[in-house]
């Protein structure tokens, strides 16, 4: 327990029925999703999509926070009202992206490592200032034998800034979400991902105890242990909904309130499959397990929109309708039929 509320905030953005829309897209990554539509990434277009997606009808049904953009937190609403209280009345939390991205590890390596830490506290006051009340880092983790990467070196690393910007943020009095990626690119199977999981996992609790996190006061934001895109032996649903587990468990401690996964580039559905599966599980799990998806949730509000404002409706549908789906496999009572509904 802490004396700042950070588990209470950590409990309800993670607590089933709702989960996570993260929407904090680095303007490179929105760059790229505009181009699949062809819409130009200007920062009007940018305000009008999130605006959109905010502005979906009975959001708040599902969605516990919604993980902004430096640029967003600082957009309004085409009436003018910042989009941090938009959401705050909402009774939607305000996260915020406070990562800088990651840059190779060193000059002639395939690795990456997320940079950020420089100026996080000042930054964070000025968030808190904004409406912000948790926080993201995002570390990715490489799999490819070729080049033999994973390191050891690569990971820990990684682990330690997650846990340095974990205790940064908890002592501004903010929730950080703690979010180590195991990539999906590759052609690795769902045993290679478990082992590489869990060694993450386990260099990660341990640098958070090295530097005092309060674990009842973070969420942990994970990759789900699956086959690599590229790999011919794709694991069934149960599979890696019990393989998940496995190894969350291994190295998860009790205290840790919640657990909301990332989608990683699963398809929209089998996101939402994998995540029921695992809530419909016999097993006692002392974590909620939610879901914290970018893509998952966007894709088809993003594909229905093509820039055009006559499309807002039909957009705004299919995010209640994936927002819908996955608040449902939050408490293990998805099934596919209702796709069709
Ligand atoms: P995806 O669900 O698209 O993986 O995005 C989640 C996220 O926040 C990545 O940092």
């Amino acid at each position: 327990m802490n004396d700042n509320n950070l588990d209470k905030i950590a409990v309800t953005l993670s607590k089933p029925p709702k989960g996570i829309l993260a929407a904090d897209e680095s303007t490179n990554t929105i760059t790229k999703r505009f181009d699949s539509i062809n819409v130009d990434s200007s920062f009007e277009n940018r305000r009008r999509y999130r605006e959109l997606l905010f502005k979906t009808h009975d959001l708040n049904k599902f969605i516990s926070g919604i993980i902004l953009y430096d640029e967003t937190i600082r957009q309004s609403t085409s009436e003018g009202m910042p989009f941090s209280e938009f959401l705050k009345d909402l009774g939607i939390l305000v996260g915020i992206k406070v990562d800088t991205g990651a840059l190779p590890l060193t000059s002639n390596s395939h690795e990456k490592i997320t940079e950020g830490l420089d100026g996080l506290a000042k930054r964070i006051e000025e968030y808190k200032n904004l409406g912000a009340v948790f926080t993201k880092w995002r570390a990715i983790i490489d799999i490819d034998d070729k080049n033999s990467i994973p390191s050891d070196y690569a990971i820990d690393l990684n682990c330690f800034n997650l846990a340095r910007y974990a205790k940064v943020v908890q002592d501004h009095g903010l929730v950080p979400i703690v979010e180590p990626e195991v990539l999906m690119e590759g052609n690795h199977n769902i045993q290679k991902c478990y082992n590489i999981t869990s060694k993450t996992l386990k260099s990660l609790f341990n640098y958070l105890k090295f530097h005092d996190v309060d674990l009842s006061g973070i969420l942990l934001k994970p990759n789900m242990v699956i086959a690599g895109k590229g790999c011919s032996e794709q694991a069934s649903i149960e599979e890696v909904a019990s393989q998940t587990i496995k190894c969350l468990k291994e190295s998860v401690p009790d205290q840790v309130p919640g657990i909301v996964f990332l989608s990683g580039g699963q398809s929209n559905e089998l996101a939402t499959q994998h995540l029921n599966q695992m809530n419909k599980s016999s097993e006692t799990l002392s974590w909620n397990l939610s879901f914290s998806y970018g893509r998952a949730l966007q894709q088809p509000a993003l594909t229905s929109w093509q820039g055009e404002s006559e499309n807002i409706k039909i957009s705004q549908d299919a995010l209640f309708k994936r927002s819908n789906l996955n608040s449902s496999a939050t408490l293990g009572k998805y099934s596919i039929d209702l796709e069709n509904i």
